[in-house]
């Protein structure tokens, strides 16, 4: 209880200071989708329906929440302006779900955790995942942790 206790302030310590910096660099419009929100650090900053298959942490989460997954959400096609996915791709199959999702000229922020040694690669995966034009590719550099982010356009 308590290791899960300090891994929490430090998971929620680290991903604030990557979402805030983030969200600088992104114009976040419309209708917004949180997938694998976890306890819903995004939405501290901004409102969003948060989705996740962890009912627990879900519960944490500000605002609109739904317990699904990531493979296969409640939605209807071109529902949403804005979708973030942060650092949770990696744990999702079907990912052209996600696309079908995302309106015409909706941007998909896709977020992946890395450090000073791998984030070229990790750029490059999440590059190679959609059919989406890229917007932005940049990465966020806390002094735990780095997150490899990259910005699709519909
Ligand atoms: C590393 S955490 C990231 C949480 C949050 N996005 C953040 O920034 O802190 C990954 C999250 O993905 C969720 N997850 C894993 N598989 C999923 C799935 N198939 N669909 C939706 N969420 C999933 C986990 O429950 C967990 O909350």
């Amino acid at each position: 209880m308590m290791m899960e206790k300090i891994y929490s302030e430090w998971m929620g310590e680290t991903q604030r200071k990557k979402i805030s910096h983030i969200l600088t660099k992104v114009d976040v419009k419309g209708k917004v989708l949180d997938i694998g929100a976890g306890p819903g650090f995004l939405e501290e900053f901004i409102d969003a329906i948060a989705v996740d298959i962890d009912l627990e942490n879900l519960k944490k989460a500000k605002g609109k929440k739904i317990l699904a997954d990531g493979n296969n959400l409640p939605f209807k096609n071109d529902s949403f302006d804005t979708i973030f996915c942060i650092d949770t791709i990696h744990l999702i199959d079907n990912i052209e779900n996600i696309e079908d999702l995302l309106k015409k000229d909706g941007r998909l922020i896709v977020t992946l955790f890395c450090n000073e040694y791998n984030f070229k690669d990790r750029i490059d995966y999440l590059k190679g995942l959609f059919s989406l034009d890229i917007e932005k590719e940049f990465t966020v550099r806390t002094e735990k942790e780095w997150d490899a982010v990259i910005v699709f356009k519909k």
